[in-house]
Protein backbone atom coordinates (compact mmCIF):
# COMPACT_ATOMS: atom_id res chain seq x y z
CA UNK A 1 0.00 0.00 0.00
CA UNK A 2 1.41 3.62 -1.04
CA UNK A 3 0.50 6.95 0.26
CA UNK A 4 0.67 10.60 -1.15
CA UNK A 5 4.02 11.53 -0.16
CA UNK A 6 4.60 14.66 1.75
CA UNK A 7 7.64 16.55 0.56
CA UNK A 8 10.08 15.15 3.30
CA UNK A 9 9.58 13.39 6.27
CA UNK A 10 11.34 10.07 7.98
CA UNK A 11 10.70 7.04 5.67
CA UNK A 12 8.75 5.12 7.80
CA UNK A 13 6.93 1.37 7.66
CA UNK A 14 3.68 1.08 9.39
CA UNK A 15 2.87 -1.64 11.27
CA UNK A 16 -0.95 -2.70 12.23
CA UNK A 17 -2.14 -5.65 13.64
CA UNK A 18 -5.58 -6.87 14.89
CA UNK A 19 -5.37 -8.32 18.26
CA UNK A 20 -8.07 -10.99 18.56
CA UNK A 21 -8.52 -9.14 21.83
CA UNK A 22 -8.62 -5.60 21.20
CA UNK A 23 -10.85 -5.91 17.85
CA UNK A 24 -12.03 -2.43 17.92
CA UNK A 25 -9.49 -0.64 18.94
CA UNK A 26 -7.31 1.13 17.04
CA UNK A 27 -8.41 2.52 13.05
CA UNK A 28 -5.41 1.80 10.98
CA UNK A 29 -6.78 4.61 8.77
CA UNK A 30 -6.46 6.84 11.93
CA UNK A 31 -3.06 5.68 12.03
CA UNK A 32 -1.80 6.42 9.26
CA UNK A 33 -3.26 9.85 9.77
CA UNK A 34 -1.03 10.32 12.70
CA UNK A 35 2.08 9.05 11.21
CA UNK A 36 1.87 11.98 8.50
CA UNK A 37 0.89 14.49 11.07
CA UNK A 38 4.04 13.73 12.87
CA UNK A 39 6.22 14.32 9.58
CA UNK A 40 6.45 10.31 8.67
CA UNK A 41 7.01 9.18 5.09
CA UNK A 42 4.89 6.46 5.41
CA UNK A 43 6.38 4.04 2.81
CA UNK A 44 4.51 0.81 3.50
CA UNK A 45 1.53 -0.49 6.00
CA UNK A 46 2.27 -3.96 6.90
CA UNK A 47 -0.94 -5.61 8.30
CA UNK A 48 -1.80 -9.02 9.98
CA UNK A 49 -3.70 -10.68 13.14
CA UNK A 50 -3.21 -12.57 16.36
CA UNK A 51 -4.98 -13.76 18.56
CA UNK A 52 -2.16 -12.73 21.54
CA UNK A 53 1.25 -10.54 20.79
CA UNK A 54 4.29 -12.37 21.27
CA UNK A 55 6.42 -11.09 24.06
CA UNK A 56 9.37 -11.22 22.66
CA UNK A 57 8.51 -9.07 19.25
CA UNK A 58 4.93 -8.25 19.58
CA UNK A 59 4.48 -9.99 16.48
CA UNK A 60 5.25 -13.08 15.17
CA UNK A 61 8.65 -14.21 13.58
CA UNK A 62 7.21 -14.59 9.84
CA UNK A 63 5.72 -11.00 10.28
CA UNK A 64 9.12 -10.02 11.52
CA UNK A 65 10.77 -10.80 8.51
CA UNK A 66 8.26 -9.00 6.43
CA UNK A 67 8.74 -6.17 8.45
CA UNK A 68 12.37 -6.75 7.84
CA UNK A 69 12.22 -6.95 4.09
CA UNK A 70 10.10 -4.09 3.81
CA UNK A 71 12.98 -1.78 6.17
CA UNK A 72 15.31 -2.98 3.70
CA UNK A 73 13.49 -2.83 0.89
CA UNK A 74 12.60 1.12 1.37
CA UNK A 75 15.86 2.13 2.90
CA UNK A 76 13.43 2.73 6.06
CA UNK A 77 14.43 4.63 9.44
CA UNK A 78 11.63 4.64 11.48
CA UNK A 79 9.32 1.39 12.30
CA UNK A 80 6.11 2.41 13.71
CA UNK A 81 3.34 0.48 15.84
CA UNK A 82 -0.16 1.23 16.06
CA UNK A 83 -0.04 -0.39 19.46
CA UNK A 84 1.82 0.18 22.84
CA UNK A 85 5.12 -2.12 22.99
CA UNK A 86 6.33 -2.62 26.01
CA UNK A 87 10.58 -1.33 26.71
CA UNK A 88 11.87 -4.97 26.20
CA UNK A 89 9.56 -5.27 22.70
CA UNK A 90 10.55 -2.21 21.57
CA UNK A 91 14.22 -2.80 22.27
CA UNK A 92 14.42 -6.22 20.85
CA UNK A 93 12.27 -4.74 17.39
CA UNK A 94 15.00 -2.71 17.15
CA UNK A 95 18.14 -4.73 17.66
CA UNK A 96 15.98 -7.25 15.27
CA UNK A 97 15.15 -4.48 12.73
CA UNK A 98 18.34 -2.62 12.84
CA UNK A 99 16.07 0.53 12.86
CA UNK A 100 14.54 3.02 14.97
CA UNK A 101 10.75 1.57 16.58
CA UNK A 102 8.11 3.85 18.03
CA UNK A 103 5.06 2.71 19.37
CA UNK A 104 1.45 4.86 19.71
CA UNK A 105 2.30 6.21 22.40
CA UNK A 106 5.84 7.17 21.68
CA UNK A 107 4.01 9.02 18.33
CA UNK A 108 1.25 10.57 19.91
CA UNK A 109 4.07 12.26 22.59
CA UNK A 110 6.39 13.28 19.68
CA UNK A 111 3.13 15.28 17.90
CA UNK A 112 1.96 16.66 21.09
CA UNK A 113 5.96 17.85 21.61
CA UNK A 114 5.46 19.31 18.20
CA UNK A 115 2.49 21.32 18.76
CA UNK A 116 2.45 22.20 22.21
CA UNK A 117 2.73 26.42 21.63
CA UNK A 118 3.13 27.82 25.28
CA UNK A 119 5.51 27.25 28.37
CA UNK A 120 3.17 25.58 30.24
CA UNK A 121 2.07 22.79 26.90
CA UNK A 122 6.02 22.36 26.22
CA UNK A 123 6.83 21.54 29.85
CA UNK A 124 3.63 19.26 30.08
CA UNK A 125 4.62 17.21 26.91
CA UNK A 126 8.07 16.78 28.30
CA UNK A 127 6.67 15.63 31.33
CA UNK A 128 4.57 13.17 29.78
CA UNK A 129 7.67 12.20 27.67
CA UNK A 130 10.32 11.71 30.08
CA UNK A 131 8.35 9.33 32.01
CA UNK A 132 7.27 7.43 29.09
CA UNK A 133 11.19 7.27 28.54
CA UNK A 134 12.48 6.54 32.03
CA UNK A 135 11.70 2.90 31.43
CA UNK A 136 13.02 2.87 27.81
CA UNK A 137 16.80 4.24 28.50
CA UNK A 138 18.69 1.26 26.85
CA UNK A 139 17.23 0.96 23.07
CA UNK A 140 18.29 -1.24 20.64
CA UNK A 141 19.11 1.17 18.11
CA UNK A 142 18.48 4.74 18.72
CA UNK A 143 21.96 5.53 19.67
CA UNK A 144 23.01 5.80 15.91
CA UNK A 145 20.21 8.20 15.20
CA UNK A 146 21.54 10.33 18.50
CA UNK A 147 22.91 13.27 16.21
CA UNK A 148 19.99 13.07 14.24
CA UNK A 149 17.00 13.86 15.93
CA UNK A 150 13.74 12.71 14.42
CA UNK A 151 9.90 11.65 14.93
CA UNK A 152 9.79 10.27 18.81
CA UNK A 153 13.06 12.32 19.21
CA UNK A 154 11.77 15.62 19.67
CA UNK A 155 11.22 17.92 22.45
CA UNK A 156 12.49 16.29 26.00
CA UNK A 157 13.61 12.97 23.08
CA UNK A 158 16.67 15.21 21.82
CA UNK A 159 17.44 15.54 25.32
CA UNK A 160 16.91 11.88 26.71
CA UNK A 161 19.71 9.81 25.27
CA UNK A 162 22.23 12.06 27.63
CA UNK A 163 20.66 11.66 30.80
CA UNK A 164 20.48 8.78 32.85
CA UNK A 165 17.77 7.64 34.88
CA UNK A 166 18.78 9.77 38.00
CA UNK A 167 18.47 12.96 35.95
CA UNK A 168 15.50 12.41 34.01
CA UNK A 169 13.97 11.68 37.78
CA UNK A 170 15.58 15.69 38.82
CA UNK A 171 14.34 17.20 35.28
CA UNK A 172 10.48 15.24 36.09
CA UNK A 173 11.07 16.91 39.66
CA UNK A 174 12.16 20.26 38.34
CA UNK A 175 9.22 20.10 35.77
CA UNK A 176 6.35 19.38 38.84
CA UNK A 177 7.90 22.56 40.70
CA UNK A 178 7.31 24.77 37.62
CA UNK A 179 4.28 23.60 36.30
CA UNK A 180 3.24 24.38 40.03
CA UNK A 181 4.06 27.83 39.40
CA UNK A 182 2.70 28.01 36.26
CA UNK A 183 -0.76 26.39 37.30
CA UNK A 184 -1.10 28.49 40.52
CA UNK A 185 -1.13 31.54 38.30
CA UNK A 186 -3.60 30.01 35.70
CA UNK A 187 -5.84 29.34 39.19
CA UNK A 188 -5.67 32.98 39.78
CA UNK A 189 -7.09 33.88 36.26
CA UNK A 190 -10.21 31.86 36.72
CA UNK A 191 -10.39 32.79 40.47
CA UNK A 192 -10.28 36.60 39.11
CA UNK A 193 -12.74 35.51 36.33
CA UNK A 194 -15.09 33.79 38.76
CA UNK A 195 -14.91 36.99 40.73
CA UNK A 196 -16.48 38.69 37.71
CA UNK A 197 -18.74 36.27 37.19
CA UNK A 198 -17.80 35.91 33.20
CA UNK A 199 -19.96 32.83 32.21
CA UNK A 200 -17.59 30.05 31.06
CA UNK A 201 -17.64 27.73 27.79
CA UNK A 202 -15.32 25.28 26.73
CA UNK A 203 -14.87 23.45 23.35
CA UNK A 204 -14.25 19.72 23.47
CA UNK A 205 -14.57 17.69 20.69
CA UNK A 206 -12.42 14.77 19.01
CA UNK A 207 -9.38 15.76 17.04
CA UNK A 208 -9.89 17.37 13.95
CA UNK A 209 -13.90 18.10 14.64
CA UNK A 210 -13.08 22.00 14.02
CA UNK A 211 -12.86 23.30 17.55
CA UNK A 212 -10.52 25.92 16.68
CA UNK A 213 -12.88 26.40 13.00
CA UNK A 214 -15.25 27.54 15.71
CA UNK A 215 -13.57 29.02 18.06
CA UNK A 216 -12.13 31.86 15.25
CA UNK A 217 -15.45 31.56 13.96
CA UNK A 218 -16.65 32.74 17.17
CA UNK A 219 -14.03 34.70 18.38
CA UNK A 220 -12.63 36.35 15.10
CA UNK A 221 -9.50 35.44 15.85
CA UNK A 222 -7.14 33.67 13.75
CA UNK A 223 -6.13 30.62 16.11
CA UNK A 224 -3.86 28.49 13.85
CA UNK A 225 -6.52 25.55 12.11
CA UNK A 226 -4.90 23.15 10.09
CA UNK A 227 -5.92 19.85 8.67
CA UNK A 228 -3.44 18.30 10.83
CA UNK A 229 -4.61 16.33 13.98
CA UNK A 230 -3.72 18.20 17.41
CA UNK A 231 -3.53 21.80 15.67
CA UNK A 232 -4.43 22.29 19.23
CA UNK A 233 -2.68 22.02 22.51
CA UNK A 234 -3.45 24.57 24.70
CA UNK A 235 -6.25 25.73 26.31
CA UNK A 236 -7.29 29.27 24.32
CA UNK A 237 -9.22 32.07 26.27
CA UNK A 238 -11.09 34.87 24.38
CA UNK A 239 -13.79 36.83 25.89
CA UNK A 240 -16.98 36.74 23.57
CA UNK A 241 -20.44 38.82 23.77
CA UNK A 242 -23.09 36.43 23.81
CA UNK A 243 -26.41 38.11 21.57
CA UNK A 244 -29.22 38.18 25.01
CA UNK A 245 -26.81 36.97 27.55
CA UNK A 246 -23.57 39.20 27.87
CA UNK A 247 -20.48 38.68 27.81
CA UNK A 248 -18.82 35.10 28.46
CA UNK A 249 -15.39 33.43 28.07
CA UNK A 250 -14.76 30.54 25.59
CA UNK A 251 -11.91 27.84 25.88
CA UNK A 252 -10.35 26.01 23.08
CA UNK A 253 -9.15 23.14 24.26
CA UNK A 254 -7.06 20.05 23.31
CA UNK A 255 -8.51 17.13 20.48
CA UNK A 256 -8.93 14.07 22.15
CA UNK A 257 -8.40 11.08 20.64
CA UNK A 258 -9.39 7.67 21.39
CA UNK A 259 -6.87 5.58 23.96
CA UNK A 260 -5.22 8.98 24.55
CA UNK A 261 -1.99 7.56 26.71
CA UNK A 262 -2.97 7.39 30.37
CA UNK A 263 0.26 9.78 30.98
CA UNK A 264 -0.43 12.29 28.49
CA UNK A 265 -4.61 12.52 30.11
CA UNK A 266 -2.69 13.10 33.66
CA UNK A 267 -0.35 15.66 31.44
CA UNK A 268 -3.27 17.15 30.20
CA UNK A 269 -5.59 17.46 33.27
CA UNK A 270 -4.57 20.80 34.10
CA UNK A 271 -4.86 21.73 31.03
CA UNK A 272 -8.63 20.38 30.46
CA UNK A 273 -9.38 21.72 33.64
CA UNK A 274 -11.21 24.83 32.16
CA UNK A 275 -13.29 22.10 31.16
CA UNK A 276 -14.30 20.42 33.99
CA UNK A 277 -14.97 24.15 35.57
CA UNK A 278 -16.99 25.55 32.67
CA UNK A 279 -20.77 26.38 33.11
CA UNK A 280 -21.37 24.63 29.37
CA UNK A 281 -19.41 22.57 27.44
CA UNK A 282 -19.53 22.88 23.53
CA UNK A 283 -19.04 19.20 22.43
CA UNK A 284 -18.17 19.73 18.39
CA UNK A 285 -18.60 16.54 16.73
CA UNK A 286 -17.58 16.24 12.76
CA UNK A 287 -20.79 14.97 11.96
CA UNK A 288 -19.62 14.39 8.35
CA UNK A 289 -17.28 11.32 9.41
CA UNK A 290 -18.52 8.31 9.49
CA UNK A 291 -17.35 7.09 12.82
CA UNK A 292 -18.48 10.46 14.37
CA UNK A 293 -20.45 8.32 17.09
CA UNK A 294 -17.65 6.47 18.27
CA UNK A 295 -15.54 9.32 18.65
CA UNK A 296 -18.51 11.30 20.58
CA UNK A 297 -18.12 8.04 22.94
CA UNK A 298 -14.67 8.32 22.92
CA UNK A 299 -14.76 12.32 23.56
CA UNK A 300 -17.45 11.29 26.39
CA UNK A 301 -15.23 8.44 28.24
CA UNK A 302 -12.34 11.56 28.84
CA UNK A 303 -14.90 13.99 30.10
CA UNK A 304 -15.49 11.13 32.45
CA UNK A 305 -11.84 10.41 33.24
CA UNK A 306 -11.16 14.07 34.14
CA UNK A 307 -14.37 14.49 36.29
CA UNK A 308 -16.28 16.65 33.81
CA UNK A 309 -19.16 14.61 32.81
CA UNK A 310 -21.75 16.58 34.84
CA UNK A 311 -20.73 19.52 33.51
CA UNK A 312 -24.22 20.57 31.19
CA UNK A 313 -23.35 19.62 27.07
CA UNK A 314 -24.45 21.40 23.87
CA UNK A 315 -23.43 19.17 21.02
CA UNK A 316 -22.39 20.88 18.08
CA UNK A 317 -23.05 18.86 15.09
CA UNK A 318 -20.43 20.72 12.67
CA UNK A 319 -19.47 20.31 8.99
CA UNK A 320 -23.07 20.20 7.52
CA UNK A 321 -21.61 22.06 4.48
CA UNK A 322 -20.05 18.56 3.66
CA UNK A 323 -23.47 17.03 4.27
CA UNK A 324 -25.79 17.27 1.52
CA UNK A 325 -29.99 18.08 2.50
CA UNK A 326 -28.42 19.54 6.24
CA UNK A 327 -29.54 22.77 7.40
CA UNK A 328 -28.85 24.54 10.04
CA UNK A 329 -31.08 24.02 13.07
CA UNK A 330 -31.35 23.79 16.83
CA UNK A 331 -32.38 20.55 18.13
CA UNK A 332 -34.15 20.18 21.85
CA UNK A 333 -35.40 18.09 23.94
CA UNK A 334 -38.16 16.60 25.27
CA UNK A 335 -37.92 19.59 28.05
CA UNK A 336 -37.27 22.07 25.04
CA UNK A 337 -33.77 23.00 26.23
CA UNK A 338 -31.32 23.33 23.02
CA UNK A 339 -29.45 19.44 22.56
CA UNK A 340 -28.08 19.60 19.40
CA UNK A 341 -26.77 22.66 17.11
CA UNK A 342 -25.86 21.46 13.11
CA UNK A 343 -23.55 24.14 11.88
CA UNK A 344 -21.16 24.66 9.82
CA UNK A 345 -18.00 26.58 11.20
CA UNK A 346 -16.42 26.84 7.48
CA UNK A 347 -19.09 28.59 5.79
CA UNK A 348 -20.77 30.27 9.23
CA UNK A 349 -23.91 28.64 8.35
CA UNK A 350 -25.88 27.85 12.20
CA UNK A 351 -23.36 30.03 14.18
CA UNK A 352 -26.34 32.65 14.64
CA UNK A 353 -28.13 29.61 16.31
CA UNK A 354 -25.57 28.21 18.29
CA UNK A 355 -25.02 32.02 20.23
CA UNK A 356 -28.67 31.63 20.35
CA UNK A 357 -28.37 28.32 22.37
CA UNK A 358 -25.74 28.88 24.28
CA UNK A 359 -26.88 31.83 25.39
CA UNK A 360 -30.11 30.13 26.46
CA UNK A 361 -28.55 27.72 28.26
CA UNK A 362 -25.96 29.83 29.93
CA UNK A 363 -29.02 31.75 31.17
CA UNK A 364 -30.24 28.65 32.94
CA UNK A 365 -27.37 28.40 34.86
CA UNK A 366 -27.23 31.66 36.42
CA UNK A 367 -29.52 31.77 38.89
CA UNK A 368 -30.88 35.48 40.71
CA UNK A 369 -32.15 35.01 44.26
CA UNK A 370 -32.49 36.02 47.98
CA UNK A 371 -30.54 34.94 50.71
CA UNK A 372 -30.52 36.15 54.16
CA UNK A 373 -27.36 35.85 56.14
CA UNK A 374 -27.65 35.97 60.35
CA UNK A 375 -25.62 39.13 61.12
CA UNK A 376 -22.77 36.68 62.93
CA UNK A 377 -21.91 36.16 59.47
CA UNK A 378 -21.21 38.55 58.53
CA UNK A 379 -17.69 37.43 57.09
CA UNK A 380 -20.00 35.62 54.30
CA UNK A 381 -21.47 38.55 53.13
CA UNK A 382 -18.12 41.25 52.58
CA UNK A 383 -17.14 37.51 50.86
CA UNK A 384 -20.11 38.13 48.53
CA UNK A 385 -19.22 41.51 48.33
CA UNK A 386 -15.80 41.33 47.50
CA UNK A 387 -16.62 38.87 44.40
CA UNK A 388 -19.17 41.26 43.11
CA UNK A 389 -21.96 38.88 43.17
CA UNK A 390 -24.67 41.60 45.46
CA UNK A 391 -27.36 43.08 43.15
CA UNK A 392 -29.21 44.76 46.36
CA UNK A 393 -29.24 44.64 49.83
CA UNK A 394 -31.95 44.69 52.55
CA UNK A 395 -31.56 44.46 56.26
CA UNK A 396 -34.74 42.39 58.21
CA UNK A 397 -35.93 43.85 61.61
CA UNK A 398 -33.45 41.06 63.40
CA UNK A 399 -30.72 42.82 61.79
CA UNK A 400 -30.57 39.68 59.12
CA UNK A 401 -28.95 40.17 55.84
CA UNK A 402 -31.58 40.30 52.87
CA UNK A 403 -28.99 39.92 50.24
CA UNK A 404 -30.43 40.03 46.24
CA UNK A 405 -27.42 37.93 44.52
CA UNK A 406 -26.85 36.81 41.25
CA UNK A 407 -24.13 33.98 40.65
CA UNK A 408 -24.15 30.56 38.75
CA UNK A 409 -26.68 28.19 40.11
CA UNK A 410 -23.91 25.54 41.09
CA UNK A 411 -22.14 28.13 43.35
CA UNK A 412 -25.56 29.46 45.44
CA UNK A 413 -26.65 25.68 45.71
CA UNK A 414 -22.75 25.41 47.46
CA UNK A 415 -23.34 28.84 49.05
CA UNK A 416 -26.41 27.97 50.76
CA UNK A 417 -24.73 24.67 52.14
CA UNK A 418 -22.62 27.36 54.65
CA UNK A 419 -24.12 27.88 57.97
CA UNK A 420 -25.59 31.29 58.81
CA UNK A 421 -26.85 31.00 54.98
CA UNK A 422 -30.99 30.53 53.70
CA UNK A 423 -32.88 30.94 50.57
CA UNK A 424 -36.02 33.60 51.34
CA UNK A 425 -38.70 32.02 49.43
CA UNK A 426 -39.59 33.57 46.19
CA UNK A 427 -42.96 32.99 46.73
CA UNK A 428 -43.03 34.31 50.33
CA UNK A 429 -45.52 37.38 50.32
CA UNK A 430 -42.89 40.41 51.35
CA UNK A 431 -39.27 40.39 52.27
CA UNK A 432 -40.43 41.78 55.80
CA UNK A 433 -42.90 39.22 56.60
CA UNK A 434 -40.81 36.80 55.83
CA UNK A 435 -38.51 38.75 58.75
CA UNK A 436 -40.64 38.94 61.12
CA UNK A 437 -41.67 35.33 60.72
CA UNK A 438 -38.43 33.39 59.93
CA UNK A 439 -39.53 30.23 61.08
CA UNK A 440 -42.12 29.74 58.49
CA UNK A 441 -39.25 30.46 55.66
CA UNK A 442 -39.32 27.10 53.69
CA UNK A 443 -35.27 25.55 52.69
CA UNK A 444 -36.30 23.44 49.86
CA UNK A 445 -33.62 24.02 47.40
CA UNK A 446 -31.03 23.80 50.75
CA UNK A 447 -32.16 20.47 51.66
CA UNK A 448 -32.14 18.84 48.37
CA UNK A 449 -28.69 20.14 47.33
CA UNK A 450 -27.18 18.74 50.59
CA UNK A 451 -27.97 15.42 50.23
CA UNK A 452 -26.29 16.45 46.38
CA UNK A 453 -23.04 17.70 47.45
CA UNK A 454 -22.46 16.68 50.66
CA UNK A 455 -18.96 15.82 50.14
CA UNK A 456 -17.85 19.10 48.62
CA UNK A 457 -15.01 20.67 50.37
CA UNK A 458 -16.19 23.85 52.14
CA UNK A 459 -13.31 25.94 51.20
CA UNK A 460 -14.19 25.69 47.65
CA UNK A 461 -17.82 27.42 48.68
CA UNK A 462 -16.73 30.92 48.26
P1 LIG B 1 -7.50 19.67 16.81
O1 LIG B 1 -6.69 20.87 17.07
O2 LIG B 1 -6.75 18.58 16.14
O3 LIG B 1 -8.25 19.19 17.99
O4 LIG B 1 -8.59 20.07 15.67
P2 LIG B 1 -9.86 21.00 15.76
O5 LIG B 1 -11.01 20.25 16.31
O6 LIG B 1 -9.51 22.28 16.43
O7 LIG B 1 -10.17 21.21 14.21
P3 LIG B 1 -9.81 22.44 13.24
O8 LIG B 1 -10.65 23.62 13.54
O9 LIG B 1 -8.34 22.60 13.21
O10 LIG B 1 -10.36 21.85 11.87
C1 LIG B 1 -9.87 20.65 11.32
C2 LIG B 1 -10.09 20.65 9.83
O11 LIG B 1 -11.49 20.62 9.53
C3 LIG B 1 -9.52 21.91 9.11
O12 LIG B 1 -9.04 21.53 7.87
C4 LIG B 1 -10.76 22.79 8.95
O13 LIG B 1 -10.64 23.65 7.85
C5 LIG B 1 -11.84 21.74 8.70
N1 LIG B 1 -13.17 22.21 9.10
C6 LIG B 1 -13.54 22.76 10.27
N2 LIG B 1 -14.86 23.07 10.26
C7 LIG B 1 -15.33 22.72 9.06
C8 LIG B 1 -16.62 22.78 8.42
O14 LIG B 1 -17.62 23.24 8.97
N3 LIG B 1 -16.71 22.28 7.17
C9 LIG B 1 -15.64 21.75 6.50
N4 LIG B 1 -15.84 21.31 5.27
N5 LIG B 1 -14.42 21.68 7.05
C10 LIG B 1 -14.26 22.16 8.31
Amino acid sequence: MFFDRPASGEVSILVHISIDSESEREDPTEFEELAISAGAMPVDFITGSRKQPSSTYFVGSGKLEEIQAAVLAHSAELVLFNHSLSPSQERNLEQQLECRVLDRTGLILDIFAQRARSHEGKMQVELAQLQHMSTRLKRGWTHLDRQKGGIGMRGAGEKQLELDQRMIGQRIKSINKSLKKVRGQRDQGRRSRKRAEVATVSLVGYTNAGKSSLFNQLTHAEIYAADQLFATLDSTLRRINLPNFGPAIIADTVGFISHLPHQLVEAFRATLEETVQANLLLHVVDAAHENHQDFIGDVDEVLHEIGASSVEQLMVMNKIDLMPGYEPRIQRGENGRPERVWVSAKTGAGLDLLQQAVSELLAGSIAEETVRISPSYARIRSQLYEKGLIESEEVDEDGCYLLLLRMPSQDLQRLLLEDGVELVDAEAPSELEIASAPETVELPANKLVETELESEPRENVL
